[in-house]
C-alpha cells in the first residue's frame, strides 16, 4: 500500500507524524478477525503510541487498553475506555499512580514484585477496597531479539520471578485488600519468531500445572504483547500475520475451564499507520560521504539512535538515479542518524523525506533535547 499523503502537504511545515487511519482500522479488523473467533482479548499497550485520535479508534474496535504509568491510565479514562477494560502494569509504580488506577477500579494490577504487593494491599486498604492483581512472572524465556527490548529473562528487571511463585501465593493469603485474579508475563518486543510464543505457552502451562496441583485455578492469563512487524517491507506487508500469532497459542497454551486469555500488542497494532514526514535541510558532499541534513533528528524518532533500528528512508519528492546518502537530523550528537550508506534517488534541499513504519514508539518517544519543538500529527484517511 503507497504513502497517502495530505493534498496541502507542499505548503505544510515539517517534520510532522503522519498517521494513515485507514490503514489503522484495516489492521484492527484483522486483528480482532483472528483474536475474536479464539477468544482471546487484545488490550492495546499505550506506550506504542498514546494519541488521543488513535486510541479513540482503537476503543472503538472493542480492545482494552495496557497502561504502565498514571498518565497513561488517565489517558486511557480520558479517551473513553471503560474501568473494567484497563491494566495498569510496571515495575516502578508510585503511590500516586496506584492512589489514582485504585480510585477509578481499573480492572487489575499487573504486579511486578513482592514489595509492590505489600504496598498495593496497604494502599488499596486506605481506599477501603480490594484490588484485582495479576503477578506477573519473568518466565526465563529468550526472545532472540534486541537486548534492550528483551525483557522475559532472569537477568531483566521484569516480574516475579517462578522460582519466587510458592512464597508469593503464601504471601497473598495475608493481604486482604488484594484478589488474585491472574498470570501474566511479557518476554520481549520486536518478536518475529513465533516459535518464541510456543516456549512462553509451554512455561505457562508448566506453571498452571503446579499451580493446580496447589489446586489454584486463576481466572486469566495474560501473555503480554511483543508481535513484530515487517520494517523492512511496509509497503508490501503492512498488517502482521495475526490469524499465526493466536494461532501459535491456541495451538500450544493449555487454557483451563473458562480462563479468559488476554494479549497486550502494542508496535503490531499502529507501527506501520505512521511515518514521520521531513525535509532535507541540506546536502552535504565530503570526500568519504554525502550527507542528507533533515530537518527531522532523533528528538521525533530515537529508534535509529537507541537500539540501531532500521525504518526504510524514501524520497518522495525526486525521481533522479541513485546515489548513496547518510540520512542524518540536525541534532548535536553523532548518533543522531536514522540511516548510512542509503540508496536514495538524487537528494536535494527541500525534498520530502519519509521515515516509515514509525507510528509505534515514534511520537511517543519523542523528547525536546536542544529545545525543540515536538513535531505535530497530521491524519489522513
Ligand atoms: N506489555 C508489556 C509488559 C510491555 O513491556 C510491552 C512493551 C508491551 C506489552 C507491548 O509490546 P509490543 O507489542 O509493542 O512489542 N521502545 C522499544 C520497545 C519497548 C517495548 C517495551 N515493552 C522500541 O522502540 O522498539
Amino acid at each position: 500500500m503507497p504513502l497517502q499523503l495530505p493534498a496541502d502537504i507542499a505548503s505544510r511545515s515539517t517534520p510532522f507524524y503522519l498517521y494513515d487511519l485507514t490503514l489503522l482500522r484495516q489492521t484492527l479488523t484483522a486483528l480482532q478477525a483472528a483474536a475474536r473467533p479464539r477468544d482471546f482479548h487484545v488490550h492495546y499497550a499505550l506506550k506504542a503510541n498514546a494519541n488521543a485520535e488513535i486510541l479513540a479508534l482503537i476503543r472503538e474496535h472493542g480492545l482494552g487498553a495496557d497502561c504502565v504509568s498514571g498518565g497513561e491510565v488517565q489517558r486511557a479514562l480520558d479517551t473513553g475506555f471503560a474501568p473494567q477494560d484497563i491494566v495498569f502494569a510496571g515495575v516502578g509504580k508510585s503511590d500516586a499512580e496506584i492512589n489514582l488506577a485504585l480510585a477509578a477500579d481499573i480492572w487489575c494490577f499487573n504486579a511486578e514484585s513482592v514489595e509492590e504487593l505489600v504496598v498495593l494491599n496497604e494502599l488499596a486498604g486506605a481506599q477501603n477496597r480490594r484490588a484485582r492483581v495479576a503477578l506477573r512472572l519473568n518466565p526465563n524465556v529468550d526472545a532472540h531479539t534486541h537486548h534492550y527490548i528483551t525483557t522475559g529473562l532472569e537477568a531483566n528487571k521484569f516480574g516475579i520471578s517462578v522460582s519466587e511463585l510458592a512464597a508469593v501465593i503464601e504471601l497473598l493469603s495475608t493481604l486482604h485488600n488484594l484478589e488474585l485474579v491472574g498470570l501474566h508475563a511479557h518476554i520481549g518486543s520486536q518478536i518475529t519468531n513465533l516459535t518464541v510464543f510456543a516456549d512462553l505457552s509451554q512455561k505457562l502451562n508448566e506453571i498452571q500445572d503446579w499451580l493446580s496441583d496447589r489446586g489454584i485455578m486463576l481466572p486469566h492469563l495474560n501473555v503480554g504483547g511483543g508481535l513484530g512487524i515487517d520494517y523492512q517491507r511496509p509497503e508490501e506487508n503492512p498488517i502482521p500475520d495475526f490469524e499465526a500469532y493466536f494461532r501459535m497459542f491456541e495451538e500450544n497454551l493449555v487454557r483451563r475451564p473458562g480462563q479468559q486469555v488476554h494479549v497486550e500488542l502494542g508496535r503490531a497494532v499502529v507501527a506501520q499507520c505512521g511515518t514521520l514526514i521531513s525535509r532535507v535541510l541540506y546536502v552535504k558532499r565530503s570526500q568519504q560521504t554525502n550527507f542528507a541534513i533533515l530537518d527531522a533528528g532523533m528528538t521525533e524518532l530515537i529508534r535509529p539512535a537507541l537500539y540501531g533500528s532500521y525504518h526504510l528512508i524514501q524520497n518522495l519528492t525526486s525521481q533522479g538515479s541513485r546515489q548513496i546518502y547518510d540520512v542524518v537530523g540536525p541534532i548535536c550528537e553523532s548518533s543522531d542518524t536514522f540511516g548510512r550508506e542509503v540508496a536514495l534517488p538524487e537528494t536535494n534541499r527541500g525534498d520530502l523525506i519519509a521515515l516509515r513504519s514509525a507510528g509505534a514508539y515514534g511520537e511517543v518517544m519523542a523528547s525536546n533535547y536542544n529545545l525543540r519543538e515536538k513535531a505535530p500529527a497530521v491524519y489522513v484517511g
